[in-house]
């Protein structure tokens, strides 16, 4: 036991907490699940739904569990005869008015009500089927939100979420008794950017998001970690994915980070990873000026032909979008020259979310902008971009709407944005690496090499495609604003041959003679951790599902 701690028995199970931990909480560390409605770790407590009714020896009646904390030599019973009577009366009067809805409702699969009823519910309704159930019409809440008035429980997650979380209190309980439902008011809008967590607070179907609407039963859905990419922050999310395509992105819980929520902006953006138009297969220019599908091992070796004899000065230019492993093989691939590495990070306005402390849709819009400066990259774009003019090397990580003219040759790889300045620097260049920008242009009397998911038109002149895995298709790294390091995973299978940047560059630095093959994205993060100083200590094992600083 630990010191300090109050000691109870949970069903029998002798279980340690610190004073003041609530009985919900602590039956958790007994592996017991408390039913319960209103509560929620990351509000303030209601107490009001009386769902975790359970019985504690010498208490008068029984207890809400969530609004009970843990006293010395407590003796809980939360499954005796007197608290499953008491959760089955709770559950049939909130079964008075709730519709047959499940068969259409968004949430059936994956709701409270529907799971505690069938735990411990009555088998059979006890109400006349003539009993005319209560009806109000669906209400358009927000750009996000549908209100189902017919299926609310009136746990108040949502009015306390907006009350005390982010601090605009736009719901209440309007009505009282029966008659009662939640309202808005009458000139507001649910649009706050973090006002989309009320969906998922909603342990009923009562609020829906739109975006989701009835795209996908739950049990059809398959949920992957991963991290957000919409900021520097690095929210903790779950990818849902139905028939490998992304459906749904819901916060993953990570007290240090994002605790319970993720923001309006992170929430809607993964349409990007569903993209159709992508390339499917390595492609070589043959002697007709045709690109031709062909195998890795020829791909490679064309590539690393243009590679080598390189010498004298290499610029990077980088998306910070990229995964910490390919930022990092991106910059061995210039070892021995002169480097220069840069970013360019989109910027936003900050939203904080009020109620929670350092958490906040950032301003810089990406999620790997630190560990790209970790990884040695500046910020000084127009400096890089100017060092480029000069360079025998540059290597372009991920950029949109880009233009390049070179007399080197180009490698591109990633998604990109405007880098005109730099295209135009790259003219000089002996060899220019792009890495995945779907609308570039690219003109050059040099060999060019394109890594990317999807061919821009003006990139049909390249030498050699290399088609690279986006976020949702690989596992990978990023490095948050405070400088945790979070993995991501596979949700997803890359199309066709593709195949995630940090493979591509491995198997290039391989093909040079300058390393070895790597398996798995742990071997390429492990790489890196031996060799960067910034990164010394961490391993892929160590840093977990929920991130670790070095
Ligand atoms: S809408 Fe959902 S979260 Fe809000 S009170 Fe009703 S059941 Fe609870
Ligand atoms: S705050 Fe940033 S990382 Fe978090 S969900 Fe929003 S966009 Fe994503
Ligand atoms: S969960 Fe305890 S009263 Fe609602």
């Amino acid at each position: 036991m630990a010191d300090g701690a109050v000691n109870l028995t949970i069903d029998g199970m002798p279980v340690s907490a610190p004073p003041g931990t609530l009985l919900i909480e602590a039956a958790k560390q007994a592996g017991v699940l408390v039913p319960h409605y209103c509560y929620h770790p990351g509000l303030p407590v209601a107490g009001l739904c009386r769902m975790c009714l359970v019985e504690v020896e010498k208490a008068p009646k029984l207890q809400i569990a969530c609004a009970t904390p843990v006293a010395e030599g407590m003796v809980v019973h939360t499954q005796s005869a007197q608290a499953k009577s008491a959760r089955m009366g709770v559950l049939e009067l909130l079964l008075i008015n709730h519709p047959l809805d499940c068969p259409i409702c968004d949430q059936a699969g994956e709701c409270e009500l529907q799971d505690f009823t069938f735990q411990e519910g009555r088998p059979a309704t006890r109400y006349s089927p003539d009993y005319a159930k209560r009806f109000n019409p669906v209400e358009d809440f927000g750009p996000d939100v549908l209100y189902v008035p017919n299926r609310c429980i009136l746990c108040t997650r949502c009015v306390r979420f907006m009350e005390d979380v982010t601090k605009e209190p736009v719901l209440n309980v309007s009505e009282r008794g029966d008659r009662a439902y939640i309202g808005i008011h009458p000139e507001a809008r649910l649009d706050h950017p973090w006002a989309g967590n009320v969906v998922d607070l909603c342990p009923v179907g009562s609020l829906l998001s739109k975006d989701f609407l009835h795209k996908a039963r739950a049990w059809e859905l398959d949920k992957t970690a991963s991290v957000c990419t919409g900021c520097s922050q690095g929210c903790n999310v779950t990818l849902d994915t139905r028939d490998n395509v992304v459906v749904r992105v819901r916060p993953r819980p990570n007290l240090l980070v994002n605790r319970y929520f993720i923001c309006d902006h992170g929430r809607m953006n993964y349409r990007w990873m569903n993209r159709g138009d992508r390339i499917e297969a390595p492609l070589v220019k043959r002697g007709g000026g045709e690109l031709q599908a062909v195998d890795w091992d020829e791909a490679l070796e064309r590539t690393a032909g243009v590679l080598r004899g390189a010498g004298g000065r290499a610029v990077t230019l980088a998306s910070p979008r990229m995964s910490t492993e390919a930022l990092f093989l991106a910059r061995e691939l210039c070892a021995g020259l002169d480097w220069t590495g840069a970013v360019q990070i989109v910027m936003g306005e900050e939203a904080p979310l009020a109620g929670v402390p350092n958490l906040a849709l950032r301003p810089e819009r990406a999620p790997n902008g630190t560990g790209a400066e970790l990884l040695g990259y500046g910020r000084d774009y127009a400096a890089a971009l100017q060092a480029a003019e000069s360079a025998a090397v540059v290597v372009v990580l991920d950029e949109p709407e880009v233009t390049i003219r070179t007399s080197g040759a180009l490698i591109y790889l990633g998604y990109g944005r405007d880098y005109a300045a730099a295209l135009q620097a790259a003219e000089s260049a002996a060899v220019v690496v792009v890495l995945d920008e779907p609308e570039v242009t690219i003109r050059t009397s040099g060999a060019l090499i394109y890594l990317g998911t999807v061919l821009p038109e003006g990139a049909r002149n390249a030498d050699v495609v290399l088609p690279i895995a986006n976020v949702a298709e690989e596992e990978g790294t990023f490095v948050n604003r405070d400088g945790r390091v979070q993995r991501y995973f596979q949700a997803k299978p890359a199309p066709g041959m593709a195949r995630p940047a940090w493979w591509v560059l491995a198997e290039l630095l391989r093909t040079l003679g300058r390393g070895e093959s790597l398996a798995e994205a742990g071997a390429a993060f492990d790489r890196l951790a031996r060799s960067v100083e910034r990164f010394a200590g961490l391993s892929y094992a160590s840093i977990g599902a929920v991130g670790a600083k070095p």
